[in-house]
């Protein structure tokens, strides 16, 4: 039997209309723009506002796109994949949710829980779920509504998150060297005391004791995990390019996760490649968690042509992290105006 490769045929995004700027992040916390742009690199990033509305609300609207631009008949999806540490409930899962908006028919629907290397991880699962031929068309969504875990009144993390999401469609093809070739992730069960959220979980279960004492928001100590992360991401995208012979001439796009604009510059030096071949979106987005990556391919999707090499790496709560490599199979120009 001929080898199925997996390839992205398709890509859909949505984020919410509400953009929080520095200047208005000014007025609720002790901040300011100079710092959080030398800091970090990040002048807006979009909130999902509306009262009684969750993550799923996001990647059905990213999903809807990406069926409309493709125009594949929604009944021949086999899976959805929602990739997401702010599911809209404990459960049900947020993929059930959204597959039930959509309306799917022959579709089965899990979430993925990889934080910030959510869509990187559960698109290596999508690839390989391809590649066994029992399924020929997935749907991975990286969202996050990380507006809901964060807290307004510290400083040290809300300027760094914002919502969004972002779909991908993943199809066979018997064309060879071409989609997903390779990765390499890992995990070391280091992160939890630098980055985490305390309360709600089987440990911790809410209480008003939780409540009171704000455990239901986002913890991270920001220095240690920006030293890992910049280690990680640098050392897995070199060993990544080195055992593909991919270099600074013949890789197109470096898709890094965007948690700092220091840690991508980091990943790009290591690279030697100029900051023009790095999708970055972390000064109008902030932090999107599972949906930093395919949001920024989104963007950037008419940029890309057929054959073009891509490495896209992540690093998160865990730690988590990885690098992959994608050799992209569609002229993204197909697309435009759709
Ligand atoms: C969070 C982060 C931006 C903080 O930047 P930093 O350079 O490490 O800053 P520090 O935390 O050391 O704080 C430096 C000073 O700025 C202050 N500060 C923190 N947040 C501030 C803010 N929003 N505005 C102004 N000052 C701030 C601190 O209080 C500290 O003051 P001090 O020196 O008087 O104590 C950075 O550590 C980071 O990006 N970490 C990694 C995040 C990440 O990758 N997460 C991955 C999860 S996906």
């Amino acid at each position: 039997m001929e080898k199925i490769n997996a390839i992205i045929t398709g890509i859909g995004g949505y984020v919410p209309d509400y953009v929080l700027n520095n200047e208005e992040l000014s007025r609720m916390v002790d901040t300011n723009d100079e710092w959080i742009m030398t800091r970090v690199g990040i002048k807006e990033r979009r909130i999902l506002t509306e009262e009684g509305l969750g993550t799923s609300y996001m990647a059905r609207k990213a999903a809807k796109q990406l069926l409309k631009k493709t125009g594949v008949d929604p009944d021949t999806i086999d899976a959805v994949i929602v990739s997401t540490s702010t599911a809209d409930y404990a459960f049900p899962s947020t993929a059930s949710i959204v597959i039930g908006k959509l309306g799917l028919k022959n579709a089965f629907a899990f979430d993925f829980w990889a934080a910030c290397c959510g869509f990187l991880y559960s698109f290596d699962v999508a690839t390989s779920m391809i590649q066994s031929g029992r399924y020929k068309r997935i749907i991975v969504i990286g969202a996050d509504k990380m507006s809901s875990v964060v807290d307004y009144k510290d400083r040290s993390t809300c300027p760094l998150f914002g919502d969004g999401a972002a779909a991908v469609l993943v199809e066979g093809t018997t064309e060879q060297n071409i989609g997903a070739m390779d990765s390499y992730f890992r995990a070391d069960g280091k992160g939890l005391p630098f980055l985490h959220l305390k309360a709600g979980g089987s440990v911790c279960p809410p209480s008003h004791f939780t409540v009171d004492h704000r455990l239901h928001y986002l913890y991270q100590e920001g220095r240690t995990v920006f030293r890992y992360a910049v280690t990680s991401m640098s050392d897995d995208c070199a060993l990544i390019a080195e055992r593909n012979n991919l270099n600074k001439d013949n890789i197109r796009f470096v898709v890094p996760h965007q948690a700092n604009i220091r840690i991508i510059e980091a990943v790009a030096k290591r690279l030697e490649l100029p900051m023009e071949q790095v999708m970055v979106n972390i000064e109008h987005f902030g932090n999107t968690s599972a949906a930093t990556i395919p949001l920024a391919i989104w963007e950037n999707e008419h940029l890309l042509k057929k054959g073009d090499n891509l490495i896209m790496t992540a690093f998160g709560a865990g730690f988590v992290h990885g690098a992959s490599y994608y050799k992209w199979a569609y002229d993204g120009s197909d697309f435009v105006g759709k």
